[in-house]
């Protein structure tokens, strides 16, 4: 299936590019997104993915748009890396996975289709099999709690444990059996399905590489220059809002739990476009569901320094460092 993009009008209108910028498409998938921009304005545009199979859609646009597109297949957390420093009018980024991703049974992704636990973005780095192999009852346990918001994650990690001491998990099928068994079938939902989005999550880094990419655009942006992010997730939602209101002085200190930083103490860096941030509407959600869940924010650069860096927005849970040492 190919991926329709999502909020796509409502992407454009944040981000309303003109002719002779520069735009920064973080997560470039299958070019929906990048595509139109092109069309809306005689603009330049940069496409990223952190997905190499993504190349039959960068030829398509390549041949339709010339030397105004380029692609760099890189992670959005260095996006100030891929221009050199060179500051750009706009940064889009559309988070999470494709459908293509979703669709390709070798990948992994998806408890619909049987094959290799894999769910790497960028084919590289430890997979999700080996997060099920190596990593301790306790950090499993924590990942599906916090990533996947799963009420019986201990229950999923015991099940998990025992059943790769018999047998080595490595595909899909095995994981969605294991889950089947721990948690029953009841409602809608398939048992898997808040396990397998942790561990996606987890395996791709997707929280931290949002973080680090918010910090990017706010360090690339130019003055006047449009962030615009489209989640699909309460966790990910959670922290780009947290991320704009901070930086746009709405709210000071970002957490409860932490001391209010002193009024002043670094003036804003983006300007809140829309302070409840834009749903799908009922015409779009009828023609595409997968929008059921999708947020967008914005906001606009000012010309104040970008703050300093921050960590407070990230969730504690083991990071993939600890599978990368388990690996080794
Ligand atoms: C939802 S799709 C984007 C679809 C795109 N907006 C379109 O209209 O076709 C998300 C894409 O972002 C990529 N991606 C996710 N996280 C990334 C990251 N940290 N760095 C670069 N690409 C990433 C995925 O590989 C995927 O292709």
């Amino acid at each position: 299936m190919s991926h329709t993009p999502v909020l796509l009008d409502e992407v454009l209108a944040a981000l309303s590019p003109g002719d002779s910028e520069t735009i920064i498409d973080g997560t470039f998938g299958a070019g929906g997104y990048s595509a139109a921009i092109l069309r809306a304005a005689n603009c330049k545009l940069v496409g990223l993915d952190r997905d190499p199979r993504v190349g039959p859609h960068v030829e398509r646009l390549a041949a339709k748009f010339g030397e105004r597109f380029s692609f760099v297949q890189a992670e959005f957390s260095g996006l100030d890396q891929v221009t050199s420093g060179a500051q750009v009018d706009g940064v889009v980024l559309d988070i999470g996975v494709s459908s293509m991703q979703l669709d390709e049974d070798l990948r992994g992704f998806s408890f619909m289709r049987d094959g290799p636990l894999d769910m790497r973005m960028s084919s590289s780095g430890p997979s999700a099999a080996d997060a099920v192999k190596y990593m301790s009852r306790n950090d499993l346990e924590r990942i599906f709690k916090v990533y996947g918001e799963e009420r019986r994650a201990r229950r999923c990690a015991d099940f998990i444990v025992r059943a790769r001491d018999e047998n080595p998990v490595e595909t899909t099928g095995a994981l969605a059996d294991i889950l089947t068994r721990a948690l029953g079938q009841s409602g809608k939902r398939h048992p898997a399905t808040r396990v397998f989005q942790a561990l996606r999550i987890f395996i791709n880094d997707e929280l931290g590489e949002l973080v680090r990419g918010l910090l990017a655009a706010e360090r690339i942006l130019k003055p006047g220059g449009r962030l615009v992010v489209v989640s699909f997730h309460s966790l990910e939602d959670r922290i780009v809002k947290s991320f704009l209101r901070r930086r746009s002085g709405e709210v000071r200190g970002g957490s409860r739990h932490l001391p209010p930083q002193s009024v002043n103490e670094t003036a804003p860096s983006f300007v809140l476009k829309k302070r409840s941030g834009v749903s799908a509407g009922k015409d779009e959600l009828r023609a595409n569901p997968r929008a059921r869940s999708a947020r967008l924010r914005a906001g606009v650069r000012t010309d104040a320094e970008p703050w300093s860096e921050e960590n407070n927005l990230l969730p504690v849970v083991p990071g993939l460092d600890v599978l990368e040492g388990l690996v080794a």
